[in-house]
């Protein structure tokens, strides 16, 4: 058996959040956090609002605070939790319901970045073509699943996350603004520069330590801030 505490709340309530604890039987449950709390809400409590969908740590739905560390549910497994385990939220984001959080500020902030190619040369008959060397400059930032597990571990963001960008958001603005395709980096980078959008970052590095994809947000930050002072000087 495995004991969990997991975060309760329900906005339909009258009561304030809580912690349940839940025994799970593991010879009767898959080996990842994502099995027990599918096991809890199929065996115990059908009630229990968790988010899920690929089960292979490529949809970014799962993400949760798990023994005080942002992470994929169904990649974490429940081996590596500590005896006294602990499921959260996300930090810092409104909470729906039990470990869901609302991410709608967080995804107006990734579309704020416009995470599209912008291009005004004809569409030619084929395909945009790279390099083989351009293409890997995306390496590192088109692996982003947007769980958002960095940005929610980010004191700045926690701070000003109502006009940083945060790490996410960020990588995914370096991530075009690599793209030797794109033919907006003026454009991109006057969007960016910016005492909060970007200069929020304090190179805290909660992001990189905290991505399940082994990400580094941080680093990408610096780069769009060395593009900004090139582009000035
Ligand atoms: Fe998730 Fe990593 Fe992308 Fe942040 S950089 S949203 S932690 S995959
Ligand atoms: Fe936050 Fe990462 Fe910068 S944790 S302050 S975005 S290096
Ligand atoms: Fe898709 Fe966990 S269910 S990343």
């Amino acid at each position: 058996m495995k004991a969990f505490d997991i975060y309760r709340y329900d906005p339909e309530a009258e009561r304030n959040p809580r912690i349940d604890t839940f025994e799970i039987d593991l010879d009767d449950c898959g080996p990842m956090v994502l099995d027990a709390l599918i096991w809890i809400k199929n065996k115990v409590d059908p009630a229990l609002t968790f988010r899920r969908s690929c089960r292979e740590g490529v949809c970014g739905s799962c993400a949760m605070n798990m023994d005080g560390t942002n992470w994929l549910a169904c990649t974490r497994f429940i081996s590596d939790m500590s005896p006294s385990a602990t499921i959260f939220p996300l930090a810092n984001l409104p909470i729906i319901k039990d470990l869901v959080p609302d991410t709608t500020h967080l995804f107006a902030q990734y579309e704020m970045i416009e995470p599209w190619l912008h291009a005004e040369t004809p569409v030619p008959e084929k395909e945009r073509l790279q390099s083989p060397e351009e293409r890997s400059q995306l390496d590192g930032s088109y692996e982003c699943i947007l769980c958002f597990c960095c940005t929610s571990g980010c004191p700045s963001h926690w701070w000003n996350g109502d006009r940083f960008l945060g790490p996410a958001a960020l990588l995914q603005a370096y991530r075009w603004l690599a793209d030797s395709r794109d033919e907006a980096k003026e454009e991109r980078l006057d969007t960016l520069e910016d005492p909060f959008r970007l200069y929020r970052c304090h190179t805290i590095l909660n992001c990189t330590r905290t991505c399940p994809k082994g990400l580094n947000p941080g680093k990408a930050i610096a780069e769009i801030k060395k593009m900004v002072i090139e582009r000035d000087s």
